[in-house]
């Protein structure tokens, strides 16, 4: 019957022998009805003894012809009645099975398997930072140029080193750079070092960064901002390993992968010939983009969980909780300054914070305080209301969170009702629980 799960005929048809082995029937048919009536497909008569005058019906399932039954003429005795009660007992059972198999794979559609994390306790990698992670470990190993873009504190830096610690080059430096960090005119020296002597100030050798992260990885943030003078000298680099120092008189072969960020649009720097189309393509072989952190709001209730556990054991806090309120401001906050402004807010309220106490919405700043409720929840009322032209993932987030808040207060914070009342496991509330902060 198991293996015919989904078949409705070929389980009627095993129902029907299985009862006529157990010789409890006078008689036993298997039929399909539909609307202009029914038709037996199978039908089986010992012809023994004396028949009950009730004819039982098991309904087995619907298929597209229309439902499968299995009709049944017991005899009156209490053993056969036993039987067959525990035959429709049998097949309730498959059915149910059936049933939860169908409903598991409809919600892991929905609700992807909690994965194994990527966490090394530095960051929390979920959602699409995971499956940008995934993927950097896949071209770690090569040589390639990566550019990786983002909006301000998306985490770009984080992808970076993740890209170096999965190299083959772990064990060697990781040199992150922001060419908008020195002046135009030093930007020369500091990336290609100098002798000394080749300009007025220079009082000593410098190597310069690119040798200085020799056999590892140097990360250059905001190239958009490198001059066009300094751009050939790169691509120079990229393209034969070598560098010339200024003052050097020749030139330095060096070993260094280069993997470039920028927060700026740097196709529009191309057509508007600030940056050098070949440079870029040679930069450009693979693109990973991380999305805004309003674009990717399930990863919230875990990187605040992150940040306030972290700014509680940093601060001396001890066990800090975040009340559902201030979780919801967090979760509707635009983040213009991504998760930079979100590790920000929280070290702030952290410090505002008393020992064990909790975080509530007045300690937020005012933007983040205002940040409106997007859904409607009637008062007394067991519905919420959902905007139907916004992003999905928070919103369901936001469902869920609401549907597990009211199993919890329905059950009285019994988790074995409440995971029964929504139809997950126990470890699946467990689980969800954790995500989304509750
Ligand atoms: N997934 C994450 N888990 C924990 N912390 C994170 C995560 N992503 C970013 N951060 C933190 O947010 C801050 C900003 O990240 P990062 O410096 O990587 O962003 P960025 O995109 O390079 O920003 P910018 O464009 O301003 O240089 C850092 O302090 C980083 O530790
Ligand atoms: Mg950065």
């Amino acid at each position: 019957m198991m293996l015919h799960a989904g078949k409705p005929q070929l389980i009627a048809i095993e129902v029907a022998s299985i009862i006529s082995d157990l010789a409890c029937a006078a008689s036993v048919e298997v039929g399909i009805r539909d609307k202009s009536g029914q038709r037996i497909l199978f039908s089986h008569r010992s012809g023994a003894g004396h028949v009950d005058a009730r004819r039982q019906n098991l309904e087995i399932g619907v298929t597209d012809e229309g439902s499968v039954f299995v009709s049944v003429e017991t005899y009156p005795d209490a053993s056969s009645h036993a039987t067959l009660n525990a035959v429709s007992v049998l097949l309730e059972s498959l059915q149910q099975l059936e049933k939860s198999r169908v409903e598991q794979e409809e919600r892991l559609t929905l609700w992807p398997e909690e994965e194994e994390s990527f966490d090394d306790g530095d960051g929390v990698v979920l959602g699409r930072m995971r499956e940008l992670m995934v993927y950097a470990k896949r071209v770690a190993k090569t040589n390639i140029g990566v550019l990786i873009t983002g909006e301000s504190g998306t985490g770009k830096e984080i992808l970076a080193r993740a890209l170096h610690k999965y190299s083959t080059r772990a064990d060697r430096p990781f040199m992150p750079f922001n060419c908008t960090a020195v002046p135009r005119d030093m930007l020369e020296s500091q990336l290609f070092g100098h002798r000394r002597g080749a300009f007025t100030s220079a009082d000593r050798d410098n190597p310069g960064l690119i040798r200085a992260a020799k056999g590892g990885t140097l990360f250059l943030d905001e190239i958009g901002e490198l001059g066009l003078d300094l751009q050939p000298k790169l691509l120079r680099f990229l393209e034969s390993g070598e560098i010339s120092p200024l003052g050097d008189t020749g030139p330095v072969n060096v070993d260094v992968r280069i993997i470039a960020a920028t927060n700026s649009n740097l196709e529009d720097l191309v057509r508007a010939e600030r940056f050098r189309e070949d440079l870029f393509y040679r930069l450009n072989v693979i693109r990973l983009t991380i999305p805004p952190l309003r674009d990717r709001r399930d990863e919230i209730p875990a990187l605040i969980h992150h940040f306030v556990s972290r700014s509680a054991r940093d601060l001396g806090k001890g066990q800090l909780r975040v009340a559902e309120e201030t979780m919801e401001r967090f979760l509707l906050y635009q983040w213009p300054g991504n998760i930079r402004q979100l590790q920000n807010e929280i070290s702030r309220v952290a410090a505002l914070a008393e020992v064990d106490g909790v975080l509530t919405p007045d300690m937020l700043t005012q933007d983040i305080r205002n940040a409106g409720p997007r859904l409607s929840q009637r008062r007394d009322s067991h519905e919420i209301g959902v905007p139907l032209h916004d992003k999905l993932a928070p919103t369901l987030a936001h469902v869920e969170r609401e549907m597990i808040r009211a199993a919890l207060k329905n059950s009285h914070g019994r988790l074995e009702i409440a995971a029964k009342a929504l139809g997950i496991s126990r470890k699946g509330l467990y689980l969800k629980r954790q995500r989304l902060g509750l």
